[in-house]
């Protein structure tokens, strides 16, 4: 008997529905079974809140983000809720999933009780980084503790103590925002930690992205959205008797120092342990008379800020073992832990005290000493001061990216160097990973393990375009070109909600900022193609991996400013010529000192994505049913169109550059008048690639999209021997030259293993890893074809030397798995379609063939094909 049941059920896109901030939060759940074309047919939620449960009844195939069935939950208010699914006529139906609760956080600045932001008495530092700064209450509660929340956030970043535990496991909580226009606060559940009778609650707050140093403009800004550290804070008691409020306003006091002397994002951590208050957030801790403790102050309260958050917090999510310890030529002791990872080293030593342990991290190694030239201002120093007792040290307000540390004053009389003393600890955004590929060819999956973990390195409350060098900013344009390769890797949805919010907040007069949030001596906001167009492609993708209505109605006004009022237009529509662009950015033949000096003109590349995103803008106002605005942004494509190829091409359709960047885009973007022009501009192209080596001849503007524009005409075979090439520049030369993570330039290496001269070179950078898409989309074979994967195709294109590749989903639905290899027999493949989900199958060789099939799991095979 097929068997189906509901695997997950999931509110809006919160991995862990506490505190969330709708109200009626729409519900979806994945499915689990091998029931073959299995459709619903209808489907009944319970919710059970304070009395009955309520059961309603729907019949409606929608699985995926079905409207909230009943009165909206209120502040603060848990619901319980079970699905049940029905088959469509005699099909199955699914026993009821688990049942989950989800919690909604406070929704008025009434909910917050008076609580405040409260800073410190101490006077602030304008002009050097801030010492962080411990908060403390004592507070005692009489009755029995049913059940406790605390809602806090910070002006900085905080960690939360009661009665001397830590609260929950997010890290540099509450993440990054546009904080002018949303400050997100937390939700946690800490009934356990409280007790009847004296209790105290402790918040240590650094100063973070909200009062940091951020960007490299003249060494940096400081105090961007304030220049004093606070912190706010809600606990609520519910006890039989009613509810018991505990708020940040009368009765807390703060530190005057502490024993972390300095924490900085960019510059690491000075702790001294001799400087502790031990005990300092219990509840027997005795404050009074002791002159480190000083009153708090009221800041202004961003009350009209606060949102909870949309995507999920950052968190410690693995762990790295040390692998060597080497001796540097000059005769420093290095640790290797073998991956260019982000996070901090948590250590556990002992040693005289006073001891200075310094840490130093790199990614790379230059001459054999650890390589900071490429942080810039950066210093990524830890400095550990040893106390008495043995120490377990771990970072709370900044975060490296490295593979090496160099370790000076380690006590190696008393602590061995090894990896009980030190470990890595990886740290990002805490997404849900759900996908994954595998293939033959060890080298193409080492590239594809390297661009997760750059994709883990640069997920960081915001998309970041490095970890490690005095920048790490989002930049639009870097998630622009990486945004659908992320999308399949890990759900990403409530992290580009949250941060699409901050970026329609940011725009002005319909642009918005380079790096949201906006940053001072990135510039004002400045119109510039691809990364001004990530307020449309970056909106659309998340639609098309999510099928979230709302999102792209949320972004829809924003899109649409940026298309009608934000770029600057020459008569003809196109591009204003003497507008500022960054263009097909760091094009391998462009200088190491002027990566904005490409060999495809800037003004080009814009005008060539003014047509695609005017399209997509377009294709926006049709899922929404803006009829006026479809028919309108169809006609300015169609003038675009003539526009570009008035301007760009010749009578014959050959373009002004025929190059390789110069081609995918209109090859990509449908620009070519007809059919046989893009057929033989696609031959041109394929010429000059392989006059080229098959050396990669793109910049930001035209890799994420090479592979996709050679398949879309049958050059997928091309684009294979682009994706096997190991010479300079090229995907697998950063493999072959031990990378672990993919590199800013093509070679921010070069191949004698010394240091590209450019000041901006990083070896975490994700753009270059958006070759993933083309990855899962050609050689797994899998792609989106309505929003949120209700249909999908299943397409894989062998080539290369490949002989079998592994592609896993794991959708909105439940998980789609495509499974080919090619053998003596021909070509094999398996896959499995998730119910209520239709897949449109194409074998190789068979490309008219097009089979719909429904859910279940299914074998094909192309006797005597072979590669
Ligand atoms: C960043 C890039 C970014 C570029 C644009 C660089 O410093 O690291 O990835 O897109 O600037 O100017």
């Amino acid at each position: 008997m097929a068997e189906i049941s509901i695997s997950q059920v999931a509110f809006e896109h919160h991995r862990e529905p506490l505190g969330i901030g709708e109200a009626k939060p729409r519900i979806s759940w994945r499915f689990h079974g091998d029931a073959s074309n299995w459709t619903q047919g209808g489907y009944s939620v319970e919710v059970q809140r304070d009395s009955e449960p309520e059961l309603f009844h729907f019949n409606s195939s929608n699985s995926v983000l079905v409207p909230w069935p009943t009165v909206a939950l209120s502040s603060s208010e848990s619901a319980t809720v079970r699905v049940r699914a029905y088959g469509q006529g005699d099909l199955p139906d699914t026993p009821w999933s688990d049942a989950v609760t989800v919690e909604t956080g406070l929704f008025s600045k009434e909910d917050w009780s008076r609580a405040i932001m409260m800073g410190t008495e101490k006077k602030t530092e304008k002009n050097a980084t801030h010492q962080p700064i411990h908060f403390l209450h004592q507070f005692s509660t009489n009755s029995t503790i049913e059940k406790a929340r605390l809602y806090i956030t910070a002006y900085g970043l905080y960690e939360a103590y009661i009665n001397g535990n830590r609260v929950g496991n997010n890290v540099l909580a509450p993440g990054w925002q546009s904080y002018n226009h949303s400050h997100v606060y937390n939700t946690y559940d800490v009934t356990d930690l409280l007790q009847t009778g004296n209790n105290a609650i402790g918040i240590h707050v650094g100063e973070g992205w909200y009062a940091g140093r951020l960007g490299f403009f003249q060494g940096g800004t400081r105090n961007i959205w304030g220049d004093a550290l606070g912190a706010m804070a809600l606990l609520v008691i519910w006890t039989p008797t009613g509810k018991q409020v505990v708020n940040s306003y009368w009765g807390w006091v703060a530190s005057r120092s502490g024993p972390l002397i300095t924490a900085e994002l960019y510059n690491g951590e000075v702790y001294d342990p001799r400087l502790e208050q031990t005990g300092w957030s219990s509840p027997d801790y005795r404050w009074r008379n002791d002159t480190n403790w000083l009153g708090n102050r009221e800041l202004s309260t961003p009350y009209d800020q606060l949102v909870a958050p949309d995507g999920p917090p950052i968190r410690r999510v693995q762990e790295v073992q040390l692998q060597e310890i080497l001796t540097s030529p000059t005769g420093k002791t290095i640790l290797d832990f073998g991956q260019n990872l982000v996070g901090w080293l948590r250590l556990k030593v002992k040693g005289p005290s006073g001891t200075r342990i310094k840490l130093v991290h790199t990614e790379v190694l230059d001459h054999g000493e650890v390589a900071t030239r490429p942080l810039r201002t950066a210093t990524q120093t830890d400095e550990i001061i040893l106390g008495e007792e043995p120490q377990t040290w771990e970072a709370a307000f900044t975060y490296k990216g490295f593979r090496y540390v160099q370790v000076e004053n380690w006590p190696i009389e008393d602590t061995p160097l090894d990896e009980d003393a030190v470990v890595a600890v990886v740290v990002h955004s805490d997404l849900e990973e759900i996908g994954t590929f595998e293939c033959s060819n060890p080298l193409i999956n080492k590239l594809h393990h390297n661009i997760r973990w750059s994709m883990k390195g640069n997920f960081m409350s915001v998309p970041t375009d490095c970890p490690q060098r005095d920048e790490r900013l989002g930049w639009t344009g870097d998630s622009h070109a990486f945004s659908p390769s992320a999308n399949f890797l890990y759900d990403t949805s409530g992290f580009w909600r949250g941060w699409l919010r901050d970026l329609r907040s940011e725009q002005v007069k319909g642009v918005p900022p380079l790096v949201v949030p906006s940053v001072p001596g990135t510039g004002p906001p400045v119109a510039t193609a691809i990364w001004g167009d990530a307020v449309v492609v970056n909106a659309w993708n998340t639609y098309l991996s999510s099928g979230d209505l709302d999102i792209l109605r949320e972004q829809y006004v924003g899109a649409k400013e940026w298309i009608d009022t934000g770029i600057p237009r020459n008569e003809d529509g196109l591009w204003d010529r003497n507008a500022f662009q960054l263009g097909d950015w760091l094009d391998p033949l462009s200088p190491p000192d002027d990566p904005g000096q490409a060999t495809t003109s800037s003004s080009y590349v814009a005008d060539a994505y003014l047509v695609y995103v005017t399209g997509l803008v377009g294709k926006m106002a049709s899922e929404l049913g803006l009829e006026d605005d479809r028919l309108h942004y169809e006609e300015s494509v169609t003038n675009l169109k003539a526009a570009f190829r008035e301007a760009w091409m010749s009578p014959e359709g050959r373009v002004a550059y025929e190059t390789q960047t110069g081609l995918v885009l209109p090859l990509y973007f449908d620009l070519f008048k007809d059919g046989d022009e893009a057929v033989n501009a696609s031959r041109r192209l394929q010429k000059i690639i392989e006059d080229n080596d098959y050396l990669v001849g793109t910049g930001f503007a035209g890799t994420h999209l090479l592979g996709l524009a050679l398949s879309k005409y049958s050059l997928s075979e091309t684009f294979y021997k682009m994706l096997l090439q190991t010479k300079v520049p090229s995907w697998l030369y950063q493999v072959k030259m031990n990378a672990t993570t993919t590199w800013e330039r093509w070679d921010s290496l070069l191949e004698d293993g010394s240091l590209n001269p450019g000041e901006m070179t990083s070896f975490n950078h994700y753009a270059v890893g958006s070759v993933a898409n083309w990855i899962h989309q050609v050689i797994g074979g899998l792609a989106p074809v309505d929003p949120g994967w209700k249909t999908f195709k299943v397409q894989p294109i062998p080539g290369g030397n490949l002989t079998w590749a592994k592609t896993s989903y794991l959708s909105p639905y439940g998980k789609i798995y495509v499974e080919w290899s090619v053998d003596d027999t021909g070509f094999n493949l398996d896959l499995e379609v998730p119910p209520n989900t239709s897949a449109f199958v194409t074998l190789p060789r068979d490309t008219k063939n097009i089979r719909r099939v429904g859910s279940g799991k299914y074998h094909y095979s192309v006797a005597g094909f072979h590669l």
